[in-house]
């Protein structure tokens, strides 16, 4: 019987092998692409009908590039942006895409008229009836929890890690990157982050003309409605390059603008770019790349901003307004700095929450069958005790009861996380890539 057995054992073997082979390449749901732990397995590009076929219809620009114009087949958004034309303000484009503002500068006055972040961190703006920007959360002791330019692939490490301690986040998302990485952008609502925009493209955003400025907000809404289901009040522009014709373009597409006051500079560190910024680099065209790994800014560099953020706290600087603070789902060394930083800022601050939370904005989207709890009601679940709980477990499963989001249909196709996750079947394998739904190199 000898033989017969390890026969046997080795049937079992292989069909263990195989069943955790097909499931690690079950990229057709968002269950199962959460399930996947291996980097290179979840950069591997997958085609997603819906976007497959809303690409191959035209009803994008091209993925990564700078959008330049509203079609008139897109009937809805170029009727939009013809009923906004003629009342955008009358303020120039400034730079170019890649941010290069050397011939502007000098020309413009020191006054800021157009209330510029750029120039010297304006938030209010001076054009009248707009809002000024979210650059603090108004609860005090309280850290307005984001990460900019996801969804990136490899994010599940991450996105489990907060999963696990039932910890939810502002999770400012890229239209291109939505396209390339659907069932990663159906993460975010599924384990109860709140979704914002940040544009098409990433590009600088004051550099636009009109119709570019409002194709980029406009078609990271459509990216994100495809995808999840929901409609984002919110936007936060890259580089935080914003001036008041982009606010005033940005409020008519009823979106929030919002900023930070605190940057990790953790997106410096690393040479890895968002792909229009690969070719950015190559042309040395690009601010934001030729910072990346240059600029003085080390991996010690982005602790100490953290550490710097964490003083402040018992310092006494939020006692009456939170903080909001720039870090990132851009790579591996951005979000595990989040992850080694987290039961320090969970220790520091009184309470970590999206950004949409800590304002009691409970309907978050434009479709109101989706709403997010107040601030009283997540932290009612959320005490540091339990978002510190696991934190030494590394099994740390099951805790993510009380995940921040509640849809009361199931508008999108996401399903809402349960408690307990990783319920994957066992699916055909099926990976499709198309060209088409790429950027090109
Ligand atoms: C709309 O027109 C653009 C060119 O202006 C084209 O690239 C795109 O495929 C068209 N889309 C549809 C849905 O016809
Ligand atoms: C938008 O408005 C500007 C200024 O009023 C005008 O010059 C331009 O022709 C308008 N664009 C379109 C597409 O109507
Ligand atoms: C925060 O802490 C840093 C480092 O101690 C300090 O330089 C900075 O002034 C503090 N910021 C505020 C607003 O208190
Ligand atoms: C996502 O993260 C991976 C791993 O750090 C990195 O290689 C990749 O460039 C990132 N993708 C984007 C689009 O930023
Ligand atoms: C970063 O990469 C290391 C080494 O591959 C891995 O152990 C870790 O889980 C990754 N962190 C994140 C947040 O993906
Ligand atoms: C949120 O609601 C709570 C009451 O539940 C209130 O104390 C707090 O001031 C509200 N915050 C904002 C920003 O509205
Ligand atoms: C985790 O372990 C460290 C030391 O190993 C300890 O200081 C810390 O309190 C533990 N945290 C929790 C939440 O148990
Ligand atoms: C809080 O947790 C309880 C028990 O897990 C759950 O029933 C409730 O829906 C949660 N509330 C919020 C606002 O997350
Ligand atoms: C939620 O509302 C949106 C439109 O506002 C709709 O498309 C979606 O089907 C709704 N979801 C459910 C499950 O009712």
């Amino acid at each position: 019987m000898y033989p017969s057995s390890i026969s046997t054992l080795a049937k079992v073997g292989i069909s263990l092998l195989l069943a955790s082979r097909v499931r690690a390449q079950d990229r057709t749901t968002e269950q199962g692409e959460a399930a996947i732990n291996d980097p290179a397995v979840e950069c591997a590009i997958y085609s997603y009908p819906p976007v497959a076929s809303a690409v191959a219809g035209g009803q994008f620009p091209p993925i990564w590039q700078p959008v330049t114009s509203v079609p008139a087949n897109d009937t809805e958004g170029r009727a939009k942006f013809l009923a906004i034309n003629g009342s955008i303000p009358a303020i120039s484009p400034k730079g170019t895409m890649a941010g290069d503002f050397s011939n502007f500068t000098p020309t413009y006055s020191s006054t800021d008229p157009d209330c510029w972040w750029t120039y010297h961190q304006c938030t209010t703006p001076k054009l009248s009836g707009l809002s000024p920007d979210v650059a603090s959360v108004p609860e005090p002791r309280t850290l307005g929890y984001g990460f900019d330019d996801g969804p990136n692939c490899s994010h599940n490490a991450f996105y489990d890690y907060l999963s696990a301690r039932g910890q939810s986040a502002t999770m400012f998302f890229i239209g291109s990157n939505v396209l390339d990485w659907p069932l990663e952008a159906q993460r975010a609502i599924a384990d109860g982050h709140e979704v914002c925009a940040h544009t098409w493209s990433h590009r600088y955003m004051t550099s636009f003309t009109n119709e570019g400025a409002f194709g980029e907000l406009w078609y990271s809404l459509k990216a994100i409605k495809l995808v999840t289901g929901v409609t984002p009040k919110c936007w936060r522009p890259p580089y935080g390059d914003v001036d008041d014709r982009i606010r005033y373009i940005a409020t008519q597409l009823g979106l929030e603008t919002v900023i930070w006051k605190y940057d990790s500079f953790d997106w410096m560190v690393c040479p890895s770019l968002l792909p229009h910024e690969i070719l950015l680099a190559d042309t040395g065209a690009n601010t934001h790349a030729s910072q990346v790994g240059t600029n003085g800014v080390t991996q010690a560099t982005v602790q100490a901003n953290y550490d710097a953020l964490i003083g402040n706290v018992s310092a006494g600087t939020f006692d009456t307004v939170g903080a909001i603070m720039l870090t990132h789902e851009l790579n591996n060394f951005t979000m595990q700095a989040a992850i080694d930083n987290y039961p320090a800022l969970v220790k520091a601050f009184d309470h970590l929450v999206p950004i949409a939370v800590a304002q009691n904005k409970t309907q978050p989207y434009v479709e109101t069958n989706y709403t997010m709890p107040s601030f009283a009601q997540y932290i009612s679940n959320h005490s540091a005790a339990s978002s510190l709980k696991g934190l030494n477990d590394t099994s740390a499963s099951g805790s993510g009861s009380g995940q921040g989001a509640q849809a009361t249909g199931s508008g999108a196709g996401v399903s809402m996380r349960l408690p307990v996750r990783r319920s994957v079947g066992v699916l055909a394998a099926f990976v499709v890539v198309t060209g088409a739904m790429r950027w090109a190199v």
